[in-house]
This record gives C-alpha cells, sequence and structure tokens, in this order.
C-alpha cells in the first residue's frame, strides 16, 4: 500500500518510475510518466535511459474522441498490445524530438483536444487500455492509466521499456539496480492489482 501510494506521490511531482509486468508475462520493466506532466527532459530520458518504444497508453473513452482506431483488426501478437494508428500533433515539426514527443503526448492528454489536432501517421504509439485496468488484463497499459486516475489526473500516461546498454531487456535485478542507483521508485502490477483489491478502488 504504502509502495503504490509513494509511487503516485512520485508521479504527482512529474517523475518517472518503473512498473515490472509477472516474471511469466513479459518480465519487462516500462518507465511510466503521467501525460498531465510530460516534459521533454523526461521524454529524453525514456529514450536515452529506457530505450525501448515510447507509447501512450490511455483510457478508451480518450481514444475514441481522437478517433485513434485500432492499428490491426487482427492482432496476432502474444499479449494483444492494443496499439492503434500512430501520431503526431499538428504544431510539430519532425514529431520526433524529445520536444516534439513531449508536445504530442500533451496534447493526447488535453481534454478538449480533438481529431484534428493531429497527423497520421506519427511518431508517438497510443496504447487502448482496458475499461477495469489491471483488474481486467495485466499489461504496463492499464497499469499506467490506472495510476493516472489513483493520480486524479486525465487518464493518459507515456511508457517505454528498459532495455540494457548492451540491447537485451533489463529483468528484475537490472531494474532493480537502476531503480535503487536513480531514487526511481519501482512496482510491479501485481502490487498495484493487490492495491486496488485491497482498497476496493474502482477506476
Ligand atoms: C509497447 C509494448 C510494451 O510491452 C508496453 O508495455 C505495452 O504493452 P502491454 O500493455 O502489453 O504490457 O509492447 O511498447
Ligand atoms: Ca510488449
Ligand atoms: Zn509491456
Amino acid at each position: 500500500t504504502q509502495k503504490i501510494e509513494a509511487a503516485i506521490k512520485h508521479l504527482k511531482q512529474g517523475k518517472l518510475i518503473i512498473v515490472a509486468d509477472s516474471l511469466d508475462r513479459e518480465a519487462e520493466g516500462d518507465m511510466v510518466g503521467l501525460a498531465d506532466y510530460v516534459s521533454p527532459e523526461n521524454v529524453n530520458t525514456m529514450v536515452t535511459k529506457a530505450r525501448g518504444l515510447l507509447c501512450v497508453p490511455m483510457s478508451a473513452d480518450v481514444a475514441q474522441r481522437l478517433g485513434l482506431r485500432s492499428m490491426v483488426t487482427d492482432a496476432t501478437d502474444a499479449y494483444g498490445t492494443a496499439f492503434t494508428i500512430s501520431t503526431d500533433v499538428r504544431t510539430t515539426t519532425t514529431g520526433i524530438s524529445a520536444y516534439d514527443r513531449a508536445a504530442t503526448i500533451a496534447a493526447l492528454a488535453k481534454p478538449d483536444s480533438q481529431f484534428d489536432d493531429f497527423y497520421h501517421p506519427g511518431h508517438i504509439f497510443p496504447l487502448i487500455a482496458k475499461d477495469n485496468g489491471v483488474l481486467e488484463r495485466d499489461g504496463h497499459t492499464e497499469a499506467a492509466v490506472d495510476l493516472a486516475k489513483l493520480a486524479g489526473v486525465q487518464p493518459v500516461a507515456y511508457i517505454c521499456e528498459v532495455l540494457k546498454k548492451d540491447g537485451t531487456m533489463a529483468r528484475r535485478k537490472d531494474l532493480k539496480a537502476y531503480a535503487e542507483g536513480t531514487q526511481t521508485p519501482l512496482i510491479t502490477i501485481e502490487e498495484l492489482q493487490q492495491y486496488r483489491q485491497l482498497k476496493a478502488i474502482e477506476v
């Protein structure tokens, strides 16, 4: 309980945390930030220190309002990760700089943004979370959106898998070492599920 609440507090300060999924799922750790507080600095930390694919988990309502339809209709990947068509906000130029990606992430979280504010395809990959979050699907997509809802901000987050410098996946011990070395909270999706169950929290 304390661990999850400390992680949420950290996120509300605009900082990044790491969320690990189960060892019999992807066994990966994603850096996670809240889209409401995105900054080019945090995006740069993700792309240089985490090195995975930067994606933007969001609630189905937001994706629907923005006309972000599924990338494929016949997904065949292992975990059914809910990628939509990719996007950039129209105010960006290349779309890929940390500045442009932060602008797109911020726009995706703006309550009054709409379909016409964005280009397709682009350099940001939105993901659609299941409505009941980690109690419905044990992915990083749901964990990130649950954390945004628990933090009381827009249900939009940004995430990126952590890879090691040598290009292989960072596993639990590597994630722990990074987290300790950088004072980054590290939580698991299982802990978030337990927290929601224990507190009977609806999202
Ligand atoms: C997109 C991915 C990542 O695994 C990301 O964590 C979202 O997927 P999931 O919700 O399935 O964990 O594949 O980079
Ligand atoms: Ca994945
Ligand atoms: Zn994942």
